[in-house]
């Protein structure tokens, strides 16, 4: 590995981003499935309003933060303001709302980390999560999608690490592996790391736009279109990133003592946090700090066995980009 950590790259890396940027646009969804979603959502607002007038809905995930690829579900958060509200009591009142409109597939999942109704539009063919009052992950959300609007080689980065890891069987948190929101969180830090810097650290800035959501602050600048184009001081093409994403994560990331932390716009000691142990089921094997929710690590689901297989990955990943003549198709290969 420290022979590695010093390796050149390829010389003929610029020429596989034409490739790579075919892949990221045949991801991208059409027009007609952003109405299709937003067609979706009115009929949802109609029928939540009808039970609680004051209650609103949100559009959080990918499907808003424009890291989501073509045909993806869409996540939908109901923000009820009663004080204590039961949210079991309301996903289950809301499950029988839904399925009595004719909306297919309804299921109240109670007792999840967090609690869902699950429904698809036979209209439309979308496929729906609702959650009730997780406004952090709208605020992060926005936050991801204001990242996204300053430099287009991060969402371009996202959708090709994304697809990735779905067609290796990586970016599955029931299987030990990292969710698609950690992957997006990954990019944006190595995007931060880059010299010129392509993205900045906007909780790092002074706040244009603050909430305080379940006891956090949650404070970032958020006027992108003021930064000009940040990233233009560094030119690296879209292929050099994939194969510098790659080969940080398989030789250069600290995983024994580094937390990555977007939030600072650096990595931060495991120390200082207090994640050198195990706790519970936290094993902090590989530590992505949450922006907002800051003892939130999202590596957490990552175990012994899933951490091999996810470096394995990575350094799989990483010698496809520096030596195989067909990066493009052999990285994307299934397992
Ligand atoms: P795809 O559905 O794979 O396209 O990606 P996604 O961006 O929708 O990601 P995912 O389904 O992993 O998560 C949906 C949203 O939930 C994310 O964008 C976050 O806003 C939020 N989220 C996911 N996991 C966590 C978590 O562990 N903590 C918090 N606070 N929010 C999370
Ligand atoms: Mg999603």
């Amino acid at each position: 590995r420290t022979f590695k950590r010093q390796m050149m790259c390829r010389r003929d890396i610029d020429s596989f981003s034409v490739p790579f940027l075919s892949i990221y646009e045949s991801l991208i969804p059409p027009e007609e499935e952003k109405l299709k979603q937003n067609q979706l959502l009115g009929l949802l607002e109609k029928l939540v309003c009808k039970e609680w007038p004051m209650a609103r809905l949100y559009l959080y995930g990918s499907c808003a933060s424009s890291f989501g690829v073509s045909k993806s579900d869409i996540d939908v958060c109901l923000a009820i303001q009663d004080a204590d509200v039961d949210k079991s009591k309301i996903i289950m009142k809301l499950a029988d709302i839904l399925q009595s409109d004719n909306l297919q597939n309804v299921q109240a999942l109670t007792r999840a980390r967090v609690p869902i109704v699950k429904l698809m539009d036979p209209v439309t063919g979308i496929s729906c999560d609702i959650c009730i009052n997780n406004l952090l992950a709208v605020v992060n959300t926005k936050l991801l999608r204001d990242y996204a609007n300053i430099d287009p080689r991060l969402r371009q980065l996202a959708f090709i690490i994304k697809h990735w890891a779905k067609s290796r069987g990586v970016n599955e948190t029931y299987h030990g592996t990292l969710s698609s929101y950690a992957y997006v969180l990954m990019c944006v830090h190595f995007l931060q790391q880059q010299r010129p810097a392509i993205l900045p650290c906007l909780q790092g800035m002074n706040p244009t736009y603050s909430v305080r959501v379940d006891n956090v602050d949650c404070a970032f600048f958020d006027q992108v279109e003021k930064l000009g184009h940040f990233g233009r001081h560094n030119k690296d093409t879209i292929a050099h990133l994939v194969w510098g994403f790659f080969f940080y994560w398989a030789y250069c990331h600290d995983y024994a003592n580094s937390v990555i932390s977007v939030r600072t716009g650096s990595t931060i000691s495991k120390r200082d946090k207090d994640w050198t142990r195990r706790i519970g089921n936290d094993r902090h094997l590989i530590c992505i700090e949450d922006p907002f929710e800051t003892s939130h690590d999202l590596g957490r689901v990552v175990d012994k066995r899933s951490i091999k297989v996810l470096r394995e990955e990575f350094e799989r990943a990483a010698d496809i980009m520096q030596y195989d003549p067909n990066p493009c198709i052999k990285l994307f290969e299934p397992y």
